[in-house]
């Protein structure tokens, strides 16, 4: 009960927005605070987190408590709906504009009548019926996503996981393509200097 009513307060406050500061972070500091707080309770799952790396640069322009829940009910969710013998993964990739952080699972898996419904708030898919819940974690997290300017993807198959795939805009993109660039040129000279070695 306790639990629902924080839920409830936490979509209030994400219905107005006008509590949900937000400001320049590392979306790397956020993932690796939530890998560290959610290891799954009984070891029955395996939790792995990589490729965080990839997005050690990212900015986005956040707020970290919300983010931080936005993570932890998807990462809730995966260890819920995995039996146990599964694996739950935290990947971190970066695209051109923006930043994608996704939670995989190799658990039950989300019927495709219900892939675009599992956000409806209250919504409980056929496969939640031997699980407690109120149906609100993925309202939530994609309100908090929507309030970043960014979204979840999802993508499942009965029997063997879900992706969920949380995309926000990235806000240095400037910066990131002057690191890659001097990467890349220093990868260019190191070429150069092997070349001219052959
Ligand atoms: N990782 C997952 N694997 C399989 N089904 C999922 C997964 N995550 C969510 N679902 C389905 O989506 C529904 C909605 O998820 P949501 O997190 O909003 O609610 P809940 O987990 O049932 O309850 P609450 O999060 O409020 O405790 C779930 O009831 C379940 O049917
Ligand atoms: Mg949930």
């Amino acid at each position: 009960m306790a639990r629902m009513v924080t839920q409830l307060l936490i979509l209030a406050r994400t219905d107005t927005s006008a509590t949900m500061t937000r400001e320049p972070l590392l979306v790397v500091d956020i993932v690796d605070e939530v890998c560290r707080k959610a290891q799954p309770a009984d070891g029955k799952l395996n939790l792995e987190c990589r490729e965080l790396d990839l997005v050690e640069d990212a900015v986005v322009l956040g707020n970290a408590d919300y983010l931080e829940q936005l993570f932890l009910i998807l990462l809730e969710n995966a260890f819920k709906y995995t039996p146990a013998g599964g694996k739950v993964e935290v990947i971190g990739a970066l695209n051109e504009d923006t930043v994608a952080i996704t939670v995989a699972d190799t658990g039950i898996g989300i019927a495709e009548s219900d892939l675009s419904r599992v956000f409806d708030r209250f919504y409980r898919a056929e496969n939640a019926r031997f699980r407690s819940g109120m149906g609100l974690g993925l309202s939530i997290a994609q309100s908090i996503a929507e309030h970043h300017g960014g979204k979840i993807t999802l993508e499942s198959t009965v029997g063997q996981g879900s992706r969920f795939t949380v995309v926000v805009p990235l806000l240095n993109k400037e910066d990131r393509v002057g690191v890659r660039s001097e990467r890349e040129q220093a990868h260019a000279a190191k070429k150069k200097d092997l070349i001219g070695h052959m």
